[in-house]
């Protein structure tokens, strides 16, 4: 090998932040050449002003740096022409047309949706947590915040107000937090503006928009968060993906818990599958030994028992576990708050053990399709 192949293979093998996939790999480096101990490498990068020029800049310029021989480097750094583009999420895309939802039956993906019914039960600050929690454990994790008119995902994964996602021509790259890949309606908006008009249609359109043209790339899990209820988007995501597997967030207060089987049975109807129910701010003890269960307790356990219990017609039980009980936790709530999942801050919070307990469980349970479990690249 020569040097100049040696640069080549190590400038080739820099991966994009966005795309996560090594530079050689998409066309994006076009000429390598040294002159003694001098290398000057060639890339484009897929826009103008691309957020990440920089850092990619800098990958490529360390990693020709490192090949033994070479002692500085000139990077320069180009667009790529429409028809590289073009070229490149055709690529991405892996043979599949544009407007399709990746996510169908024959994916690999599983694809977990997080519903209550009732409104405020923790399922954004659940569902970011188990995300990054599924995401440290080593899994490939999407989120897509489908909650269009009350967004909290962005916050709660700690992506800056103004981050938008990189767009390919029609294909948008998500912003990465905490190695989660997430889109949210809120990285499209201007500062203090909502959407307070939008109904059905308009709803739908944007929640298949972030199905379709956000390049998730291969995922082991793509986690929803649902908005409260059973309104426009919920049947949207039930028409869009009725092999979905969903997971029931009730607290333990009656009032949320009824509210919960409901949702859960309205998931079941449209095809989905309930994997479990978890239950959110429960009990939690001080440490002088006092038990504050402000919501009560049981809820979880009577919404697995009613998802449980035989259904209308005739139709076979079937087993909804209670997966997790998460303790009422200040921590858990200042997380949230500064865009820090607790899971990765403090891990020995016991709401946080309570949420990896959970992504352990679910990561290895596999996917309900017989033959296909989830790559166990965790143990
Ligand atoms: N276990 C918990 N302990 C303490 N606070 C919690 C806990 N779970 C959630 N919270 C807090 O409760 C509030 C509501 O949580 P969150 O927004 O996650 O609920 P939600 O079900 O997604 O609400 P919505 O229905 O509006 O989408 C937040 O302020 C959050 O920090
Ligand atoms: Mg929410």
């Amino acid at each position: 090998m020569t040097t100049a192949d040696q640069v080549r293979a190590a400038v080739s093998a820099v991966t994009d932040p966005e795309l996560r996939r090594p530079i050689g790999d998409m066309d994006m480096v076009r000429t390598v050449s040294v002159d003694g101990t001098h290398a000057d490498v060639a890339i484009v990068l897929t826009i103008v002003g691309c957020p990440m020029a920089r850092r990619i800049e800098q990958d490529v310029r360390d990693a020709a740096a490192a090949v033994p021989g070479i002692t500085d480097v000139d990077v320069q750094v180009g667009v790529m022409t429409p028809f590289e583009r073009r070229a490149l999420t055709e690529k991405l895309r892996d043979g599949r047309p544009a407007r399709e939802i990746p996510f169908t039956k024959d994916s690999l993906t599983r694809v977990i949706l997080v519903t209550s019914g009732k409104g405020g039960v923790g399922k954004s600050t659940v569902t970011a947590n188990l995300a990054a929690a599924l995401a440290h454990q080593g899994l490939r994790v999407g989120l897509v915040d489908a909650d269009v008119h009350g967004f909290s995902i962005p916050g709660l994964l700690g992506i800056a107000p103004g981050t938008q996602p990189t767009r390919i021509d029609d294909m948008m790259l998500p912003p990465v937090a905490h190695d989660v890949k997430a889109i949210s309606i809120g990285m499209f908006l201007r500062d203090g503006e909502a959407m307070v008009a939008w109904r059905g249609p308009m709803l739908h359109r944007t929640v298949k928009q972030f199905l379709t043209d956000v390049f998730f790339g291969d995922l082991d899990v793509l986690l929803i968060d649902m908005p409260p209820g059973t309104g426009d988007i919920a049947i949207t995501i039930g028409q869009l993906l009725p092999h979905a597997e969903v997971l029931v967030v009730t607290t333990p207060q009656r009032a949320a818990s009824e509210v919960a089987i409901r949702s859960g049975l309205v998931a079941r109807r449209t095809g989905q599958h309930v994997i479990g129910v978890v239950e959110n701010m429960a009990p939690y003890t001080l440490p002088d030994g006092t038990v504050i269960d402000l919501f009560g307790t049981g809820g979880g356990a009577e919404v697995s028992a009613a998802l449980s219990a035989p259904g209308d017609q005739g139709a076979p039980a079937e087993e909804v576990p209670l997966m997790a009980s998460i303790p009422l936790s200040p921590a858990l709530r200042v997380g949230g708050d500064a865009g820090m999942p607790v899971v990765l801050d403090h891990p020995e919070d016991a709401a946080a053990q309570a949420i990896i307990e959970l992504a352990r469980t679910i990561a290895h349970r596999g996917r309900d399709l017989p033959g296909r479990s989830l790559p166990m690249r965790l143990i």
